[in-house]
């Protein structure tokens, strides 16, 4: 092909990637719009209506309290990050294992002072196996950077740790089943400052229902299990990414985190580490 004829197969490719049809599903293209012809139906005597006993019986789906419930005891008999991550492996509550290409645990440092969360994986995160590696995390990258933080020197994870697929938003469903396994993950990793990355980390975590834009840059009380730890929510870098201008409040944000920084460990913390 030339590179002329090339371009309108590359854009169509790229639209079908950001709309999020980017597996493929099958060898051969299937026109699902062609007319389909149907056999008739043999004639049937009427029949009455079906009593429920009679009905076909089907494997129910495991129930979304019963998957919360097993994530919440699996959660809880982890005894390290890696224990947590080998049961993350083997849960099969929470539906988005089966569409994702791998379990995305968690970058960085376990123990930092700041620990970010995001909501969930994207594309290449689900690719690589790590958090916030694609546009926006690259853009978390410069943020850190610009207070003197890296990769090393923070930890990060997110809400759910399975790519949604096509990048959807997870369901409340589906960020219930997982929050036993962050909060965990939380109290193991145990930080100093928790910043929620975007308004679903911070309304999941925090358990508050205003928006981002009214909870940025406040400071609230997350409870790891262990103590008590300061907690920010501040703007999502995909947000930045297409709202430039409101960089200069993620910028005042992250001034807050590296204040907040400089001070020593609270008291109750102290006490923890003793
Ligand atoms: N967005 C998130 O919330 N998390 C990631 O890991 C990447 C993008």
């Amino acid at each position: 092909m030339t590179p002329s004829r090339d371009k309108p197969a590359r854009e169509l490719l790229d639209f079908y990637i950001e709309a999020g049809a980017d597996a493929l599903v099958g060898e051969e293209p299937v026109d699902r719009f062609a007319a389909v012809e149907v056999p008739p139906r043999p004639a049937r005597a009427p029949q009455p209506p079906p009593t429920v006993p009679d009905m076909p019986q089907r494997a129910a789906p495991p129930a979304p309290d019963a998957a919360a419930m097993e994530a919440r005891e699996a959660a809880r008999s982890a005894a390290t990050l890696e224990e947590l991550r080998a049961i993350l492996e083997k849960f099969d509550g929470c539906a988005l294992k089966a569409t994702a290409t791998q379990l995305v645990f968690a970058d960085g440092t376990p123990g930092a002072r700041v620990m970010l969360v995001g909501e969930a994986p994207g594309r290449d995160e689900d690719i690589e196996g790590l958090p916030f590696v694609g546009r926006s995390g690259k853009l978390l990258d410069r943020m850190l950077a610009a207070i003197g933080l890296d990769r090393t020197s923070v930890y990060i994870a997110n809400i759910v740790p399975w790519r949604p697929p096509g990048n959807r938003t997870p369901t409340p469903q589906e960020s219930a089943i997982c929050l036993p396994f962050i909060t965990r993950q939380i109290e193991l990793a145990d930080p100093d400052i928790l910043v929620c990355l975007g308004g679903p980390s911070a309304q999941t975590l925090l358990g508050i229902k205003d928006g981002i834009t009214k909870t940025r840059g406040r400071w609230f009380t997350f409870n790891t299990g262990k103590r008590e730890i300061r907690a920010m929510p501040t703007f999502h870098p995909a947000f930045l990414l297409r709202s430039p201008l409101q960089k200069r409040f993620a910028w005042r944000d992250f001034l807050a985190i590296k204040k907040a920084l400089g001070k020593p460990r609270a008291p109750d913390a102290a006490q923890h580490e003793a």
